[in-house]
């Protein structure tokens, strides 16, 4: 194991005020976001799409690495180039997702466990092979009455543990995803108890299986009310409940954590990052930073509609969302970096027409 090479690449994926962007929405998960808008739900659109987001002109200014998809990671550009080639291209590092998605957790009613740890060796040196540099596995946990249980916890934290130590032998930096899940009528003390225990549990787990901590990416969940709980907090007191979790149970050898969106509005996901780098830049040991799909992605997916014509308009939204992200980054995110971007960006889309909340 090339250890201080794992150290590098850690360091690069959330250095400066970049962040990362998930493409890797499995076949099934891709066609549901494409069903939705009426766009073909063909490996040919898959394509299309993904050449889209790879070509969107100056993307390297805000992101650090790409996490493709196991089709994604071998499909080309119409003009014949490869798609790990084209991100390489713009100064993005390539990434891979390795797990095979969530399953019934037997025993364990409503709970998943991911699976894909099985000849998962051997797949990521043919990645490696095709140039990732680094891969993610996401575990989930939904929240309700008496769950997640231990059992879910302990097995999925086993698993992130196991496949971050291949990911290190196997010369890649792992990017460990535990997603406590935003359904439900839980409050913000639920998600926050229930994070820690989680990311305990996975800490746990990642030491007993030898991984080095510097090598490793922390991919969680914010801090948040259950979509279905009355009471919705401010912007400020989810970044200080996120914060205030991570700083109990991450350790400081962790380089970055990059967060899932999770389903949260473009808008509101960049400006609690925002706060979280306003309020607490230096008290924090790691960098806080962005792993978005559905929060970069929404704008330009609703724009492109599968239509080649509307490309440059998607593009130029798929930048705007990834510019945001990175003054989030910063801590300058508020609703004068919003117009900015929506003055180039056709409006009458949904997803840019909500509120911009920076409170
Ligand atoms: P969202 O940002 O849409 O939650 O996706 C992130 C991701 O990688 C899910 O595995």
């Amino acid at each position: 194991m090339n250890t201080q090479a794992l150290i590098d690449t850690a360091k690069m994926m959330v250095a400066g005020d970049k962040g990362l962007l998930a493409m890797d929405e499995s076949n099934p998960t891709c066609n549901k976001r494409f069903a939705k808008w009426g766009i073909p739900q063909t490996e040919e659109a898959r394509r299309a799409y993904r050449e889209l987001i790879v070509t969107t002109p100056g993307l390297g200014e805000f992101i650090s690495g790409a996490i493709l998809y196991d089709e994604t990671i071998q499909q080309k550009k119409k003009d014949g180039t490869p798609f790990v080639k084209a991100i390489t291209d713009a100064g993005i590092i390539p990434g891979i997702k390795v797990d095979t998605g969530a399953k019934v957790l037997a025993g364990h009613p409503g709970e998943k466990i991911t699976e894909g740890l099985d000849g998962l060796r051997d797949r990521l040196a043919e990645y490696s092979e095709m140039g990732a540099r680094f891969a993610k596995w996401r575990a989930v946990f939904a929240m309700g009455d008496g769950i997640p249980s231990r059992g879910c916890i302990e097995a999925n934290a086993n698993e992130l543990a196991r496949y971050a130590a291949l990911c290190q032998e196997a010369g890649l930096v792992p990017v460990v995803e535990p997603e406590v899940l935003m359904e439900g009528e839980h409050g913000l003390a639920q998600c926050s108890e229930v994070t820690e225990e989680v990311l305990r549990a996975v800490f746990n787990h990642l030491y007993s299986q030898r991984v080095m901590l510097e090598g490793l990416i922390l991919k969680p969940n914010m801090v948040l009310p259950g979509l279905a709980c009355p009471k919705q907090e401010t912007v400020d007191e989810v970044a200080d409940a996120t914060v205030k979790c991570l700083l109990r149970a991450v350790p400081a050898a962790v380089p970055g954590i990059v967060f899932l969106s999770g389903g949260q509005a473009g808008e509101l996901a960049s400006a609690r990052l925002n706060a979280m780098n306003v309020r607490f830049k230096a008290q924090m040991p790691w960098a806080l930073a962005f792993s978005f799909a559905r929060a970069i992605q929404q704008p330009a997916l609703e724009i492109w509609h599968g239509e080649e014509i509307n490309m440059p308009a998607a593009q130029k939204a798929l930048y705007h969302r990834a510019m945001c992200n990175r003054a989030a980054r910063r801590g300058e995110y508020n609703g004068a970096t919003e117009r900015a971007g929506r003055e180039s960006v056709p409006m009458g889309v949904s997803s840019l027409k909500r509120a911009v909340s920076t409170r």
